[in-house]
């Protein structure tokens, strides 16, 4: 049994709401899982027997939870962001032959060796910002073969990795350009959907439901299909034009709705009263130098749960850091501290069903706290693009320290 004590602040949100913040703070940890979180002078007190950590001046928060990443793919797309720098859009760049089309090309011709290899050093750096949870799509495939090694890679990454992975089928991410639509729609019902199910590689299945993308109707014949299957739904909606994704991502009782730039208040007011959380995507917006951002504050105020992410991936947003989407969310969106380290941890352990298992620094949770060398949680939004991090443990293991890069 471990206790870490004398904490400048253990910062956490609660389950069932509220957000606590304890000055002189400890957490006592035994197997990986918490048994105490509150004041180093209770800690002490009830677990005399602990073995003892100080970590005066320092700063505990839960792990983040990164609950939308496109981790594994092959090249990047450098030059479609000087592009944008110079003014293109990015729908203007995917009909010139950019956007997913050039990534699923590069990721087609990589080995699985390749991509792990990659990705593995993606989530390694995702770690050094803090991330402890991650939640991986597929998408770059588009065929049977091809995205059946990407779910693989994942699978292994799953396997092997100490933080925890969520693996989600994004087969629905684009058309292929060598077939039909209703084609390949045909293949995802077919023979995609039921291969994924059988293997139980997925935990949910995805689909970019937007302008020029998938339809609505499309949307619906996949998620009836995925859920016949076992699969619960996540929706990529709304992030390009309002095509009605937040009431469909209701309709269709979607764990969360990802993206929401152009949510209707209607859209909103279904999510509320059906329990889909929002996952927000600050990073993207800004990287594709949107003219708006996801109304987050119309959410919260509606009582929808908003959750944010990174949404990882080599065209929208190239962006490992949770600190980052952090500071983000509240410059762009108006949240608070409090909200936006809710929504970067318990919100986003919501949004992949793991709540009761990570996202805050309660008894009976794992373990995934965040170490910084900060005087007030205040640092993390204040200190602008600075990675004040010292250490990550996960399960109450150190998997990242600033000094000696374990894992
Ligand atoms: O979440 N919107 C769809 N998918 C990604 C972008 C993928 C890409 O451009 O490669 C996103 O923004
Ligand atoms: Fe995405």
């Amino acid at each position: 049994m471990i206790a870490l004590h004398n904490a400048a602040q253990v910062i956490t949100p609660l389950t069932g709401g509220g957000f606590r913040v304890v000055d002189r703070g400890a957490i006592v940890y035994q197997q990986g899982s918490i048994v105490f979180a509150g004041s180093s002078e209770e800690a002490l007190a009830s677990y005399p027997n602990a073995e003892r950590m100080d970590v005066s001046g320092k700063v505990l928060l839960p792990g983040f939870v990164d609950a939308h990443t496109h981790l594994i793919f092959a090249g990047n797309r450098c030059n479609e962001f000087l592009m944008r720098l110079r003014g293109a859009t990015y729908q203007e760049i995917a009909a010139a032959g950019g956007g997913i089309q050039s990534t699923v090309t590069a990721t087609r011709a990589a080995s699985p060796e390749q991509l792990l290899k990659s990705a593995g050093e993606d989530l390694q750096i995702m770690l050094s910002f803090g991330t402890t949870t991650v939640e991986i799509k597929s998408g770059y495939g588009l065929t049977l073969e091809s995205e059946m090694k990407l779910l693989h890679v994942a699978k292994q990454l799953r396997d092997t990795s100490p933080l925890d992975i969520v693996i989600t089928f994004l087969g629905a991410h684009d058309f292929p350009k060598e077939k039909s639509r209703e084609g390949y729609l045909e293949d995802l019902i077919k023979q995609m959907l039921p291969m994924v199910a059988q293997g139980k590689i997925a935990d949910f299945c995805d689909v970019f439901c937007d302008q020029g993308y998938y339809s609505n109707e499309q949307t619906r014949i996949i998620a009836q299909r995925a859920v016949e299957l076992g699969l619960r739904m996540k929706l990529h909606v709304d992030e390009l034009a309002d095509v009605n994704g937040a009431a469909l991502a209701a309709e269709l009782n979607a764990i969360s709705a990802d993206h929401l730039i152009f949510a209707s208040d209607d859209g909103i007011a279904r999510m509320a009263e059906s329990g889909v959380c929002a996952v927000l995507l600050p990073g993207t917006s800004f990287s594709l130098r949107m003219p708006r951002h996801a109304p987050a504050r119309k959410m919260i105020r509606q009582g929808v749960r908003v959750a944010i992410a990174t949404d990882f991936n080599p065209g929208t947003c190239y962006c490992h850091s949770m600190q980052y989407i952090l500071q983000l969310s509240t410059l762009l969106y108006g949240l608070t501290a409090e909200e936006a380290i809710t929504a970067a941890t318990l919100n986003g352990a919501a949004a992949l069903g793991l709540d009761s298992r990570t996202g805050s620094l309660e008894p009976g949770k794992q373990m995934d706290c965040l170490i910084f060398d900060i005087p007030h949680y205040g640092y993390l939004f204040y200190n602008l693009g600075a990675n004040r991090l010292e250490t990550v443990v996960k399960q109450g293991k150190v998997l990242w320290n600033k000094n000696q890069n374990l894992h």
